[in-house]
């Protein structure tokens, strides 16, 4: 008998083509999802046709990124803000002079369990209107490793088989912050001491979403579940849950549905949060990584 679950991927041709932007160069990172576009200098206001194709280069890749630019904060903060009002997180402190941005650093000396983003999730989906994206910013990164990578929750959704998707449509999942910031949760302040991590008993509280959203601009169905904020399907327990949600986030980091970035000093990744996960490698005890990162206020999902 066929297998249900076989893979449909999405032919990578669709994304190869870059035709469609004139005053940009895009080059795909992978067959899922990703690329990195040259010809702009992110420090300089951008006009609106400019932005219109950095926008629409957004949309079809998922995550994009630009090398070798030379942002101040104020700078990164302008570029993200175009695409929407910059959110203060809770649980983690932002930078004095700009609450709005988080240092996510990782000094030399440090060893961590769990490093910052270390797993794989959908920044704060515990939120009722979780992120449109980040903006990450990077200031100080290691010889090698520290990589990032992203899945794409489109795909994650499509590659189903048509019974599990039917499914999928009609479930809600409860979300949470409390493993990762409640007070028995895994990132404590004196572990990751380079950061202000803020443990609060506000991380319990419940959020729930659509387990099958649909993109508000792109109109395609995704995947809103993640194994770091995803506690449970609504009116299931966490044990009944965990089974299916277990298949779900192993579909959606298979490999061919990925993308994994090597940093270099002065790129800018900008993630679209309501269609990726994200995950950041923690390879490379003894060097120093030090990366900046703005977040954009979403919508509820729907
Ligand atoms: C994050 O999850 O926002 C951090 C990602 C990274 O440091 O690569």
């Amino acid at each position: 008998m066929a297998d249900q679950t076989a893979e449909i991927r999405r032919p990578a041709d669709s994304l190869a083509a870059d035709e469609d932007f004139a005053s940009i160069k895009v080059r795909p990172l992978s067959g899922a999802l990703g690329a990195e576009i040259s010809g702009v200098d992110l420090a300089r206001p951008l006009g609106n046709s400019l932005f219109a194709e950095i926008h629409r280069a957004f949309m079809r890749y998922q995550v994009i990124f630009f090398r070798d630019q030379v942002l101040t904060q104020e700078q990164h903060m302008e570029f993200s803000a175009r695409f929407g009002a910059l959110q203060v997180i809770p649980f983690v402190k932002g930078m004095d002079e700009h609450p709005e941005i988080i240092a996510v650093v990782k000094e030399a000396e440090e060893r961590h369990t769990y490093n910052f983003g270390g797993k794989w999730h959908s920044d704060l989906s515990f939120q009722e209107a979780p992120p449109l994206g980040s903006a990450l910013y990077a200031r100080d990164v290691p010889d090698f490793g520290g990589d990032t990578m992203w899945c794409n929750m489109y795909g994650a959704y499509e590659h189903l088989s048509p019974g599990l998707r039917r499914l999928l449509d009609g479930l809600t999942a409860v979300h949470s912050a409390r493993r990762s910031y409640g007070p028995q949760g895994q990132f404590r302040n004196d572990d990751i001491k380079s950061m202000s991590i803020v443990n609060s008993t506000a991380a319990l509280s419940e959020t729930e979403h659509p387990v099958v959203r649909t993109h508000p601009e792109t109109g395609r169905k995704c995947l809103f579940v993640n194994p770091v904020y995803t506690i449970r399907f609504k009116d299931m327990t966490e044990e009944e849950s965990r089974p299916l949600l277990r298949f779900l986030q192993e579909q959606a980091v298979q490999p061919e549905n990925t993308c994994r970035f090597r940093w270099t000093r002065g790129t800018l990744a900008l993630w679209d949060n309501r269609c990726t996960q994200h995950l950041a490698l923690n390879d490379y005890d003894g060097q120093r990584r030090e990366m900046n990162r703005t977040t954009i206020t979403g919508d509820r999902p729907y």
